[in-house]
């Protein structure tokens, strides 16, 4: 396998780690980190604002970043409005579309969700007296054409679901489910945090309204975010922050907004992290996407098979749709195991994920999820490995 732990200095400075949480944020390699940088050493100042060189120069690159994110998924640039992150843009969605919200409408979503992506909508439906319909998943959990054809109506408005999901890992079928939604003239709210990293996303061949990701998980920096709308959709939504930049002119008693993207992206941006964002996605690009979805699969596959092996351990989600692994070792408590994945370096995340709905649905509290991304390698399993067995019998020795 390639090495691509050069690339990222915290494995310089963290010799023995086996990062295994890359679903929670991906690890930053050195040009991104080097951008971020660039820009307090050499720019450091406001965008759209001022007028002299360095301000054109910063609004440049942060423009550019725009131009490759919309690239990045087959949109226009006008369509990308950067926020904080995944979570940040799934709010705007849903707290600028409650003007078209009605008593009786419907909000179709799924058990599967990430909280950020429906909890938005359960506020809208509590505020406007809509209703949140849930997509019956399979026995196994998954969301199923046939399952959202029961639940899609005339009074659907719209659907908010995750293209991959942060728990189960499976790709759900966003695109025969925009087309079916469309047919009844509901929208489509994809969270595509899971999937934007991993794999290919083309929002005009899915043919989705909105495209909610973060950077922080596709190696660029925390606190960025994208949203992917069509213009039409993002013309016609009302802004929900009012101030700096978004405005066009205001009176006493009066205001109009920019265009769009523009209306969205009020205030002081996150400038080196936006600039920095760039970087991130030329850098995976360069990797490729097939490249990394194949290594993530590999190593899914070289784990699945090793903890086979391992007695007493319930894997949730045994396939190889993405690269998460979503397991319990029976009888021992995911916080306690998780105390002897940190003391062997192996980072993995254990609780309910921000997922309680889909967690419970599974009939557990909590769970321990394994994550890869391109950086790991045969080691890092085997590591993991280690520590699942070292957490089963030591715990299960009192
Ligand atoms: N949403 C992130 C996760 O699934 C933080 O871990």
């Amino acid at each position: 396998m390639e090495d691509y732990k050069k690339y990222f200095p915290i494995y310089a400075n963290h010799k023995d780690l086996a990062y295994l949480d890359s679903a929670a944020s991906s690890l930053k390699p050195k040009c991104v980190i080097d951008k971020i940088d660039y820009y307090y050493n050499n720019i450091c100042v406001n965008v759209n604002r001022g007028v002299y060189s360095l301000s054109y120069e910063a609004t440049d690159l942060y423009e550019e970043s725009r131009r490759v994110v919309a690239k990045f998924i087959n949109a226009k640039e006008e369509e990308i409005v950067f926020t904080r992150g995944a979570s940040a843009s799934l709010n705007l969605v849903a707290n600028s579309y409650m003007d078209f919200i009605n008593p009786g409408d419907e909000i179709i979503t799924t058990l599967q969700e990430h909280h950020s992506s429906f909890m938005p909508w359960l506020n809208v439906c509590n505020k406007k007296g809509a209703k949140l319909v849930y997509i019956p998943l399979t026995e196994d959990g998954k969301v199923t054409i046939e399952n959202f054809k029961k639940v899609l109506t005339k009074n659907t408005k719209v659907v908010a679901i995750n293209q991959v999901s942060n728990v189960l890992g499976y790709t759900n079928p966003i695109k025969e489910i925009c087309k079916l939604a469309h047919e009844v003239g509901a929208i489509v709210s994809v969270d595509g945090a899971q999937s934007v990293p991993h794999m290919k996303v083309d929002v005009k061949d899915l043919d989705c309204d909105f495209l909610s990701f973060s950077g922080h998980k596709m190696c660029g920096p925390s606190g960025v975010g994208v949203l992917y709308g069509k213009y039409n959709l993002l013309q016609k939504m009302p802004p929900v922050e009012f101030g700096g930049d978004m405005a066009q002119d205001v009176y006493e008693h009066e205001m109009t907004f920019k265009d769009a993207p523009y209306k969205f992206e009020t205030g002081t941006p996150l400038i080196s992290e936006v600039i920095a964002l760039k970087d991130a996605i030329d850098f995976i690009s360069n990797i490729g996407l097939d490249n990394i979805k194949a290594r993530e699969l590999e190593l899914k596959k070289y784990a699945l098979d090793k903890l086979k092996s391992v007695d007493g351990i319930e894997i949730y989600n045994n396939n190889l749709d993405s690269s998460l692994i979503t397991f319990n070792i029976k009888g021992v408590h995911p916080h306690d195991a998780a105390s002897i994945f940190d003391k062997n370096n192996v980072c993995i995340r254990a609780g309910f994920h921000c997922a309680q709905p889909i967690t419970r649905f599974l009939d557990q509290i909590s769970t321990i999820r394994c994550s890869f991304y391109f950086y790991n390698d045969f080691s890092d399993v085997d590591k993991f490995v280690k520590s699942v067995i070292e957490a089963r019998d030591f715990f299960l020795s009192f």
